[in-house]
């Protein structure tokens, strides 16, 4: 795929995925965002730097972070926001979606943030937008989910400061997970010790050593030592067939408990995504327990989203 990411003279222009992209902006937008976080009280302060501009929210699939949180972002830096409905739009009356884009650009949008259930739904949309358009990848299919695995960077870098002892374990459905996929490539471009994925051989992708990790099937030999462990739920919805015996055997096998954090590092981190499934991939009580950064991950993003929008509106130095 070529990366239609950059403009002419080697700017971020669209915000598609991880891949391919250097590691000096993966570290500028952490350290954007970091701008935004006020460091006593982890407020932030409404900026007027898209003043003027206007972002449409298009999720042609559920979420309750991602959404929620572009939203925040793009108000907090004073821009115009409309959470375009899909359930009441003229696509349910047959407009194709590149109609559906015009129209909206027509109605002079600066840019898209959109979530897709089709993977590389994101590249296709920016391929048709005007030039002055910018476009967000919240997530499409099975391909990536840039600014999760940004926000998952930045929680990464509170707690732990330096990436490069670190060693990371991704559990769970690594075979349907855009999030997994965008975390794999920030965290080899940030140069992590050692990146492991844990999941059963149904959910674990054909080649995913050739992405620089280690692969485990057993949780408490992938969990030794970890400085970092990224739960992820089982993704039901992108399943074709019974990929797994029953979600009580798969809690036995592959559930994150107190019992099987004893294998990580002392002082681990405990992260997720979401949306949790307590009980399935990951215990209550885990959840619920100081070691989980969780809360603080969707807190990251509102400052993650605003760094990533206000440096592809081109307002910010990249
Ligand atoms: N992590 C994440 O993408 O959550 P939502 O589906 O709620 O946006």
């Amino acid at each position: 795929m070529p990366n239609i990411q950059f403009d002419a003279d080697g700017r971020l222009k669209h915000f598609i995925g991880i891949e391919g992209l250097p590691r000096h902006l993966l570290f500028k937008i952490l350290d954007t965002a970091q701008t935004f976080i006020n460091p006593v009280d982890h407020t932030i302060q409404k900026v007027p730097i898209l003043r003027g501009k206007t972002v449409f929210n298009l999720f042609f699939e559920p979420s309750t972070r991602t959404r929620t949180t572009f939203e925040l972002a793009a108000k907090r830096l004073s821009a115009d926001v409309v959470n375009f409905n899909m359930e009441s739009s003229s696509n349910k009356k047959g407009e194709s979606l590149t109609d559906l884009l015009h129209n909206l650009e027509a109605m002079y949008a600066d840019l898209f943030v959109v979530r897709h259930h089709q993977s590389g739904a994101a590249y296709f949309i920016a391929q048709h937008l005007s030039p002055q358009t910018r476009l967000i990848n919240a997530g499409d299919g099975q391909h990536e989910h840039p600014t999760q695995a940004m926000l998952d960077m930045y929680t990464i870098r509170h707690y732990k400061h330096d990436f490069v002892p670190l060693k990371v374990a991704i559990v769970g459905d690594i075979f349907h997970s855009r999030v997994a996929r965008s975390q794999i490539y920030a965290l080899s471009t940030l140069g992590v010790a050692e990146i492991r994925v844990i999941c059963p051989k149904t959910l674990s992708p054909v080649g995913i050593e050739s992405m620089g990790v280690k692969r485990y099937h057993d949780l408490t030999a992938g969990l030794k030592n970890v400085d970092v462990v990224i739960m992820l739920r089982l993704q039901y919805e992108r399943m074709t067939s019974a990929l797994l015996p029953s979600e009580c055997e798969y809690f036995r096998c592959y559930g994150l408990t107190h019992k099987a954090l004893e294998h990580a590092a002392k002082d681990a981190i405990v992260m997720h995504p979401g949306p949790i499934n307590r009980g399935v991939e990951i215990a209550s009580s885990v959840v619920d327990s100081p070691r989980a950064v969780i809360l603080q991950q969707v807190s990251f993003g509102i400052a993650v989203r605003m760094a990533v929008m206000a440096m592809i509106l081109g307002l910010y130095e990249q």
